[in-house]
């Protein structure tokens, strides 16, 4: 079986520099899955946690214990049916069986005690189909 396991980070610091305005870069093998950190160890009771997909900010995640809300939620052209799983106690989103459509920038956004916000932006390479036979 061919593996050709590609998922490499860095952080690149945003032009304004603050420390809740980092950019993330993922790169991530189609097919894979890959796992948006929010960099909680556990979800605090008054934490309301967003994320969301692309430009038009749709929001795609949405958790607030406090509501008893933890809850994900597709774009309207459904790209992420099924592809979305939340890690329960930090809130982390994982994109299962990535492709090209689901490329492009997540935000994070952790309203607390304090405000956090992280942008991932995730980039999808295609298999060499080629070298894959069945
Ligand atoms: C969170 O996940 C753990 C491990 O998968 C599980 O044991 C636990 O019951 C889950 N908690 C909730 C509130 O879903
Ligand atoms: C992954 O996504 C592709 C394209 O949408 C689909 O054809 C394939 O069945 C999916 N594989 C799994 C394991 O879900």
């Amino acid at each position: 079986m061919f593996i050709l396991f590609s998922l490499c980070w860095w952080s690149l610091t945003g032009v304004f520099g603050a420390e809740t305005n980092k950019i993330q870069s993922v790169l991530v093998m189609e097919g894979d899955s890959v796992t948006l950190q929010t960099g909680v160890t556990e979800i605090q009771y008054d934490d309301d946690i967003l994320w969301t997909f692309g430009a038009e900010k749709s929001l795609i995640v949405k958790i607030s214990i406090e509501k008893q809300i933890f809850s994900t939620f597709d774009v309207p052209d459904e790209r992420f049916r099924d592809r979305l799983k939340l890690e329960n106690q930090t809130g982390s989103l994982t994109i299962t069986n990535i492709t090209t459509e689901h490329a492009g920038e997540y935000q994070l956004e952790i309203n607390g005690a304090k405000l956090t916000s992280k942008t991932f932006s995730v980039s999808v390479y295609g298999r060499w189909r080629s070298f894959v036979s069945s």
